[in-house]
């Protein structure tokens, strides 16, 4: 029998490449989500993608408990991937509240309908924020934790430690999954789907497609005088297809028993550092073009450099990056140019 995952915010940039593996890798997946921070272009470009016309879509809003509750008791759900968050940091410091009721709420949902069906595996969509500024680098899942820096990171410790206390109480009916994401790039290789950022993108690949095709005028590099070779932050960029094909794996995971404990964490990087400048310069020869742009002051919150230990993930889980950045900013930029017509 074929197992269902849902996915909660399903048409998003990794919702829906997540949504294409699991399809491919011959899951069923229930795509849920409220579109309030995207369109239908990526549920549609799935669809597509795939050529499953039937894809189920619910449209609904997480913190709503009556409709999470219906939306167990309407399928049989094996495993619910949650992605349905808000996740614009600086948004989140101005409006702690609106993330903290959003982000939290949501998730509870999620774990009291699980909880009142009887049980249920979760996967939670993690990230490298949890480790704040770390005193040493790549990382470890056993690196300590560091204060966010953040009201949106803190959601996501704080949401850790509530999947990792149900689990806990839950006598084996609860199974966890903590994926901890670290820098998400790139789009499908067929350009359908890819990130969809609302208004001035805060993340760096989308602000330089955007400059490239010329719907921004010049990428500001934040900070040239951190403590890194060339003087820019240092970070894990990790190809939007080799992150999504993790979900798959941990989902596998999960549903065939293989857990060691029934709530795990891994990182999914690719546990090569890559500078600011050197992903600006790598666009620019990949794709053959010329960038405009600055150096500009450090951006507050940001952490001089951030790169992953995934050798958990890749000796327990069997999973492991495979693509160069050279192919995911070629893919980044496929997409950009698809978004314009081009
Ligand atoms: N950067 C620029 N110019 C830009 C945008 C970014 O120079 O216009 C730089 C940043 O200063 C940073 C690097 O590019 O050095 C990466 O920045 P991103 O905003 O793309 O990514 P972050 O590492 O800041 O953010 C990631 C995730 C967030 C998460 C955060 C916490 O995207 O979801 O890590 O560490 F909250």
């Amino acid at each position: 029998m074929k197992k269902t995952v849902l996915v909660s915010g399903g048409a998003g940039f990794i919702g829906s490449h997540v949504t294409v593996e699991l399809l491919e890798a011959g899951y069923d997946v229930v795509v849920a989500d409220n579109f309030s921070n995207c369109d239908r272009t990526c549920y549609e470009g799935v669809k597509q993608i795939t050529g499953r016309e039937d894809l189920p879509l619910e449209v609904m809003d997480f913190c709503d408990a009556v409709a999470v509750k219906a939306l167990f008791a309407k399928y049989p759900i094996d495993a619910v991937i949650h992605f349905a968050a808000y996740k614009a940091v600086g948004e989140s410091v101005a409006q702690p509240l609106k993330y903290y009721k959003n982000n939290l709420t949501s998730f509870l949902n999620v774990l009291e309908a699980a909880q009142e069906q009887g049980g249920c595996n979760v996967l939670f969509s993690s990230s490298a924020t949890v480790y704040g500024e770390p005193d040493s680098v790549p990382v470890t899942e056993a690196t300590p934790r560091k204060p966010a820096t953040s009201p949106y990171g803190n959601t996501k410790t704080m949401c850790e430690d509530i999947l990792r206390d149900a689990v806990k109480a839950s006598e084996g009916k609860l199974k966890g999954i903590l994926l901890r994401y670290f820098n998400p790039i790139g789009a499908h290789p067929s350009a359908l789907i890819g990130e969809l950022p609302r208004g001035v993108p805060n993340n760096l690949v989308p602000f330089i497609t955007q400059t490239a095709i010329g719907k921004r005028e010049c990428l500001s590099i934040f900070g040239n005088d951190y403590p890194t070779p060339d003087g820019t932050c240092l970070r894990d960029y990790i190809d939007i297809v080799d992150l999504a094909k993790a979900h798959v794996f941990a989902v596998t995971r999960m549903l065939e028993g293989k857990m060691k404990q029934a709530c795990e964490v891994f990182n999914v990087g690719t546990g090569r550092p890559v500078s600011v400048l050197e992903l600006v310069n790598a666009f620019e020869k990949v794709n053959g073009l010329k960038l405009n742009y600055k150096f500009a002051p450090r951006r507050p919150g940001d952490v001089t450099a951030i790169w992953a230990d995934p050798s958990l993930a890749n000796t327990e889980m069997g999973w492991k990056a495979t693509r160069t950045v050279e192919e995911t900013l070629k893919a980044a930029w496929a997409w950009e140019k698809h978004l314009a017509g081009k």
